[in-house]
C-alpha cells in the first residue's frame, strides 16, 4: 500500500464485487416510490412498508443499507427521512434522477447484464440475443420503456445542459438543430438561453411525440418545430448548427459516419457540428474517467457495435478513417478549469473540411460494393475528406 492507494487490494476487490447490492437497493427505492412517500415528512419503516406495500422488516432493511449508502437519513431509530441524494429520488423534484436510477438499475439491465460475459465471449450485443432487435427497434414496440428511456436521457442531459451553454457560444446561430435530440431537453435549455435563436428537435417520429409538454415548460414551444424521422434517412437541412448529443456511441463506425454523412448533407457551408459525448483517454489509468468506461460496457451489451470513443477514435471518424490528406493533427484535449460535471463528457466543434466536398457527389465505395450487403447508406474508410474537428475538444 503506497500514500497515494489507500484501499487494500482484496478490500477493492471486494467493494467492488458488492456495488450491484447497492444498485439494486437503490432500483428497489426508485421503483417503490419512497422518496414521494417521505415529502411529507419522516416516517418509521412500517408506516413506510404499508404506503408502499411491501414486507415491514424488509422494508427497514432497505432503508439502513440506503442510509450508509448515503441516500435517506435515519435521525432517530427506526425513522426515516430525506436528504439530498433522497430528495433527487423524488418523481417530481427538479432535476430528478429517479427516471436515470430506474433506466440505469431496472429489470431490463439486471436481465442483460446477466448474459454480459457472452458479450464479452462473442462481441454480440446482449440486447440482441435476448430481443433479437436494436434496442431502439424495441422502444418502438414498447411505449413504457421508450417513455422511461426519454426521461432518464432527458433527467442526464438537465445535468449537462448548463456546462454546454457555458462552453459555447450559441449566439450567432439563428437556428439550431438537435439530431437525436431525444424529448428535446438540451435544445430547450439552448433555446431559453438564447432568445433569438429557432431550433428543430428531430428524432424518431415516436420519441418525438412525446415531446411538447417539455418544450411547452420551458417556453420554447413556438420557437422550436418538431421533426420526426430517422437519420439513418435524412436529416432536416438549413440549421446553422446542428448538435449530436450522446448518438455517435450508439452506434458503430460504419453508422457513426452513416450519420455523419447526413449530417453534412443537411449542413450549408457555413453551419456547424455540435457533439458532445464522453472523451475516452488513449489510455486507461486507474480512477480515471470510469463512468465512461463503464458505460463503453453498456453500450458493448446494449447497441449494435456503440462504443464510448477515445480522441483518436474520434478523428477516424470524423475523417473517415483518416483517409484525408491534410489533417493538420492540431485536435487536442483543453481541459477547462470550470463548468464540469465530472462525466468525462467532451464537445468538439466540426466543420466541414472543404466546401467542394459538401457538393461533389461521393460515388459508393468501391469497396462497399464488394463488401457485405448493409441496409444502411454506408460511406465506407477511404472515401474521401469528410469533417474537420475544427475547434479543439473542450472537456465541458
Ligand atoms: C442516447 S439517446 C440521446 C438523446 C439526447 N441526444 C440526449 O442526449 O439526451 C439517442 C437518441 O437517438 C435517437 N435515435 C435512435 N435511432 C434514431 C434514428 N434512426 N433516427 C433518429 N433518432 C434516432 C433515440 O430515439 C434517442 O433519443
Amino acid at each position: 500500500m503506497n500514500g497515494q492507494d489507500p484501499v487494500p487490494p482484496a478490500l477493492m476487490l471486494r467493494q467492488l464485487a458488492f456495488v450491484m447490492r447497492a444498485s439494486r437497493a437503490l432500483y428497489a427505492a426508485a421503483e417503490l416510490g419512497i422518496a414521494d412517500f417521505l415529502a411529507g415528512g419522516p416516517m418509521t419503516s412500517a408506516e413506510l412498508a404499508v404506503k408502499a406495500r411491501t414486507d415491514p422488516q424488509s422494508m427497514r432493511r432497505l432503508l439502513r443499507a440506503l442510509v450508509a449508502q448515503g441516500v435517506f437519513e435515519e435521525p432517530a431509530p427506526d425513522r426515516f427521512r430525506l436528504n439530498a441524494a433522497g430528495e433527487l429520488l423524488r418523481r417530481d423534484a427538479p432535476g430528478s434522477q429517479r427516471a436515470g436510477v430506474l433506466f440505469t438499475a431496472g429489470e431490463m439491465r439486471w436481465q442483460l447484464w446477466s448474459d454480459f460475459l457472452e458479450s464479452v465471449r462473442t462481441g454480440q450485443a446482449a440486447v440482441e440475443r435476448a430481443f433479437g432487435k436494436t434496442v431502439f427497434e424495441r422502444h418502438a414496440e414498447n411505449a413504457e420503456e421508450s417513455a422511461l428511456f426519454s426521461q432518464a436521457m432527458a433527467s442526464f442531459s438537465a445535468a449537462i445542459s448548463a456546462p454546454v451553454i457555458a462552453a459555447y457560444d450559441f449566439t450567432p446561430f439563428r437556428s439550431i438543430a438537435d439530431v437525436g435530440g431525444g424529448t428535446g431537453r438540451l435544445l430547450a435549455d439552448i433555446l431559453a438561453a438564447n432568445p433569438a435563436a429557432e431550433g428543430v428537435l428531430f428524432d424518431l417520429p415516436e420519441v418525438v411525440a412525446a415531446t411538447p409538454p417539455l418544450l411547452a415548460a420551458s417556453r420554447v414551444a413556438e420557437r422550436c418545430r418538431v421533426v420526426g424521422g430517422s437519420f439513418f434517412e435524412a436529416i432536416p437541412a438549413g440549421a446553422d448548427a446542428y448538435l449530436l448529443k450522446s448518438v455517435l456511441h450508439d452506434w458503430d463506425d460504419a453508422r457513426s459516419i452513416a450519420i455523419l454523412s447526413n449530417c453534412r448533407k443537411a449542413m450549408a457551408p457555413k453551419a456547424r457540428l455540435l457533439i458532445v459525448e464522453r472523451v475516452m483517454p488513449e489510455t486507461a489509468e486507474r480512477g480515471r474517467a470510469v463512468e465512461a468506461y463503464l458505460l463503453d460496457l453498456e453500450m458493448l451489451i446494449m447497441t449494435p457495435g456503440g462504443r464510448e470513443r477515445s480522441e483518436s477514435e474520434f478523428r477516424a471518424v470524423l475523417s473517415a478513417k483518416g483517409a484525408c490528406q491534410r489533417d493538420r493533427g492540431r485536435t487536442r484535449l483543453t481541459r477547462r478549469s470550470s463548468g464540469r460535471v465530472g462525466r468525462d463528457e467532451s464537445l468538439v466543434e466540426v466543420t466541414q473540411r472543404c466546401l467542394h466536398c459538401l457538393n461533389d457527389p461521393h460515388p459508393p465505395s468501391p469497396r462497399l460494393r464488394r463488401g457485405k450487403p448493409s441496409p444502411l447508406p454506408l460511406q465506407s474508410a477511404g472515401e474521401g475528406p469528410f469533417f474537420e474537428p475544427g475547434r479543439a475538444f473542450v472537456e465541458i
